[in-house]
């Protein structure tokens, strides 16, 4: 690769910002373009070429599928041979390859440290502007490391933040970047930046949801001591569960991804109206009297109506929506008999479904101030022989088959 230690012959050209295109300074623009001539119709399908795969950009999810779909445009689309992607790691002050193409896999692992001397990424990067170089080997800032590498083109990836890293075009032939070029190289780089910076908006705001969810769900579950690791196994299950049903192909109008995601992190929010219950009724030590069981089922009801006020108030997001539904209704039953609402049948949330098998599973499987704790295989039965009556069948008879995939995690996930 480029950026080693090899020494320098003649000036690079360093591109001071882009409007206009700065190659001129060393290499004069005409010449450029003069050595590879861009056509009108040429440049136009290219131009078709990088907007459809912005279009495609917005609504990828995964850092490595961003970067390879935009090396893939770079090769395929405007035809050079060789690129790197290169991220920023403040820690090790070095810029760290992410992605590459045209080089084989030794160079996995290969890192620029930011503060040395020489090098086009490190100055592409530390002065936050593109640095075009049409002959490396002319180039008094080019570090030699691929002998075969003859021009090169080096775009700062911007967040708001500043820069976050450098996209490395390269190419075996001398001048191989018309003006043209340049410019798309640079769109293609900052819409790629964009989808990086949306992708990092994304995430966090995903993790500072699941953080706040999952604090609200261990404040409820930190005023009765004995639930241990309840709230880490039911989110566990119903993974396991939801997954299973997907792959049946049971319920599959419903349960893809998304669901499965949501599920593990909303199924945490069951309890979530125990912050309700006074101490006297959610810490007594033993079986409760029919009227303190009244004041424990307003858990349900509690727990679903904060969370459906947090829908009305701010929008109907999907995870707080179906935690709403499994706080409501996961103490409902197939059979009807069940509360706060006495619903049955597929008029109960397939979430809460899901989840009241889990929680059923976890309060037999999990020993209590009260009571001794049931064996899994035992467990396993009772819910089987509740089939139809407290539990959706179809729920109940996938997780017989998962069962020993809950007993895993049982054991792991310990109170
Ligand atoms: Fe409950
Ligand atoms: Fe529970």
């Amino acid at each position: 690769m480029h950026d080693n230690d090899t020494a320098p012959g003649a000036p690079c050209a360093v591109i001071p910002e882009l409007e206009p295109v700065p190659v001129a300074g060393v290499v004069p623009v005409a010449q450029v373009v003069a050595a590879h001539p861009v056509h009108g119709e040429d440049f136009t399908a290219k131009l078709a070429a990088m907007q459809q795969l912005n279009a495609r950009l917005i609504f990828m999810r995964d850092e490595q599928t961003i970067f390879e779909e935009v090396m893939t445009a770079a090769q395929s689309v405007l035809g050079y041979d060789i690129c790197a992607v290169f991220l920023h790691d403040p820690a090790a002050r070095a810029l760290r390859l992410r992605a590459w193409r045209g080089y084989d896999d030794r160079v996995r692992g290969f890192s620029i440290p930011i503060e040395r001397e020489i090098g086009l990424c490190r100055l592409a990067f530390s002065e936050d502007r593109p640095v075009y170089s049409p002959d490396v080997m002319a180039d008094p800032n080019y570090c030699m490391a691929d002998p075969e590498l003859c021009s090169e083109l080096i775009i700062p990836i911007r967040s708001r933040r500043g820069p976050i890293g450098v996209f490395d075009f390269g190419s075996r032939a001398l001048y191989a970047f018309a003006d043209e070029d340049i410019r798309l190289c640079c769109t293609l780089v900052d819409h790629m930046a964009i989808s990086l910076e949306n992708l990092r908006l994304f995430d966090e705001l995903a993790s500072t949801r699941d953080a706040i969810i999952l604090g609200m769900a261990r404040l409820a579950e930190s005023r009765d001591g004995a639930m241990g690791g309840h709230l880490d196994r039911i989110c566990a299950y119903s993974r396991i569960l939801t997954e299973a049903l997907s792959r049946q192909g049971t319920h599959a109008r419903f349960v893809d991804e998304e669901y499965v995601e949501t599920i593990t992190r909303s199924a945490a929010l069951h309890d979530i109206g125990k912050v309700g219950i006074p101490d006297e009724v959610l810490l007594k030590p033993g079986h409760l009297t029919p009227g303190e069981y009244e004041i424990m089922k307003t858990h349900a009801g509690i727990g679903g109506a904060t969370l459906e006020e947090m829908v009305n108030r701010h929008g109907s997001f999907f995870m707080l929506k179906m935690g709403a539904d499994i706080a409501w209704a996961h103490h409902e039953r197939w059979d009807g008999s069940g509360y706060p609402r006495g619903l049955a049948g597929e008029t109960i949330p397939l979430s809460a479904r899901i989840v009241a098998v889990c929680d059923v599973y976890d309060a037999l499987t999990s020993q209590r101030i009260y009571k001794a704790a049931i064996p899994h295989d035992r467990a396993r039965d009772l819910i089987l022989a509740g089939a139809g009556q407290h539990f959706d069948p179809t729920v109940a008879r996938v997780f017989t088959e998962q069962a020993g995939e809950f007993q895993r995690v049982r054991s792991r996930l310990r109170d």
